[in-house]
């Protein structure tokens, strides 16, 4: 296999760390560098595993830092790139979009102009690969699908600065000839999750019997892939996919946020011992996010047929791992919480009774 000198950047957050422990286990003749600035959502812990392997190096470092960018493109070469830095939480995108802007859009296109530098003559071996999400399609309604072909419509923050992110990427392509790739995800579950977002928050939430806030009705739907599923997906894309194209990555499961939280509580209150019905108990209604997708819902089939990719983990599989890994991992859930998270917990959710 032809060595590689990979930059990988959001490494230390929830997938970014699946997919370096991906490569550096995967391929030992690759070098892979992790860039991340660590934000609240980084950190490096979920990297302990491989964190003293050879082939692996951490750079501490921020997307928007251009002088950053040019020196470790020097320094170390990377032919490759697989951008996942980003902000990703909706909700706090709503609440301050500016950092969203800095770094998704701003952040994504330091590194396409760094690329571009680096690689413009002779772009040969080289590919930069975004990461980016179902949600640049806007939002269905009870019936359809995403495919790669349907137009984007962003309609939060988050997916207004990852939907720009889109356009620059292929803008690069396009324009300078720079041999990229996108693949546009559902949302992802699975060990590592910061607890702000709904799976990792419900299941901490029980634990510690504190109400589980459910947005309007619980009606809005997502289509849930196990974060493995999503690491193999990339894996492939990055070897296999054709320059220029876009993999949508999707599970074909999907749940409306009630009912999956009730099969969460079930699953815990089996687990934890607990009277039957208990952890339901802790459900409670909240005012609905600002401009709240209804539903989210995946046409794989270019990526299954093209690509040969398919998931390896039923729902039941993913979910059952994911509880018991929160459970078994009390230490890094508490570190995670402490500090910047109990400022945002108690401002996000002051009307929960608790
Ligand atoms: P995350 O919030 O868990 O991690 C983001 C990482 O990026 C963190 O380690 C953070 O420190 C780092 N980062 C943030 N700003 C940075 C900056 N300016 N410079 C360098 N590093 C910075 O996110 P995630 O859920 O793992 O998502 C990773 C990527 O996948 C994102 O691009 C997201 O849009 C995309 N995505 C996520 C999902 C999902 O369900 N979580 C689904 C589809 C696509
Ligand atoms: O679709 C892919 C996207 O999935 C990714 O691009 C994003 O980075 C990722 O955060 C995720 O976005 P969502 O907004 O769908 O995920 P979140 O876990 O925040 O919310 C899932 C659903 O649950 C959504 O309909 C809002 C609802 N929700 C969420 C929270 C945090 C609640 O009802 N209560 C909550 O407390």
């Amino acid at each position: 296999m032809a060595k590689r000198n990979i930059l990988i950047t959001g490494g230390a957050g929830f997938i970014g760390s699946h997919v370096v422990k991906l490569f550096v286990s995967k391929y030992p003749d690759y070098s892979i560098y992790n860039l991340d600035k660590l934000t609240y959502a980084g950190n490096l812990e979920n990297l302990r595993d491989i964190e003293d392997k050879p082939n692996y190096k951490f750079i501490h470092g921020d997307i928007c830092d251009n002088a950053l960018l040019e020196e470790n493109f020097k320094k170390y070469g990377f032919d490759s790139v697989i951008h996942l830095a980003a902000e990703s939480h909706v909700d706090r995108s709503i609440h301050d979009p500016q950092q969203f802007v800095l770094t998704n859009v701003i952040g994504t296109l330091n590194l396409l102009r760094c690329a571009q530098n680096w690689w413009g003559n002779s772009p040969g071996e080289n590919l930069f690969y975004h990461i980016s999400t179902d949600e640049v399609y806007g939002s269905l309604g009870p019936s359809g699908l995403f495919s790669e072909t349907t137009p984007y419509d962003p309609k939060s923050p988050y997916s207004a600065s990852k939907a720009s992110s889109d356009h620059f990427v292929r803008a690069y392509g396009n324009t300078f000839n720079l041999p990229i790739l996108i693949s546009n995800c559902s949302n992802n579950y699975g060990p590592f999750q910061f607890p702000e977002k709904l799976i990792p928050l419900t299941i901490n939430n029980i634990i510690e019997k504190k109400p589980i806030p459910i947005y309007g009705k619980g009606e809005n739907i997502r289509d849930w892939l196990y974060v493995a599923d999503h690491a193999n997906a990339i894996d492939l894309v990055f070897h296999k996919g054709a320059i220029g194209e876009t993999y949508n990555i999707g599970a074909d499961n999907e749940w409306t946020n009630l009912s999956l939280v009730e099969l969460i509580c079930q699953k815990m209150d089996a687990k934890l011992d607990r009277r039957a019905g208990e952890s339901g108990g802790l459900i409670q209604f909240v005012t609905d996010r600002a401009g709240h997708d209804l539903r989210y819902a995946i046409d794989a089939a270019k990526i299954k047929t093209e690509l040969n990719w398919q998931k390896s983990y039923s729902f039941e599989q993913g979910i059952d791992l994911t509880i018991d890994w929160y459970l078994s991992n009390h230490e890094w859930l508490d570190r995670v919480k402490s500090g910047e998270y109990r400022k945002y917990y108690q401002g996000m959710y002051k009307d929960l009774t608790q």
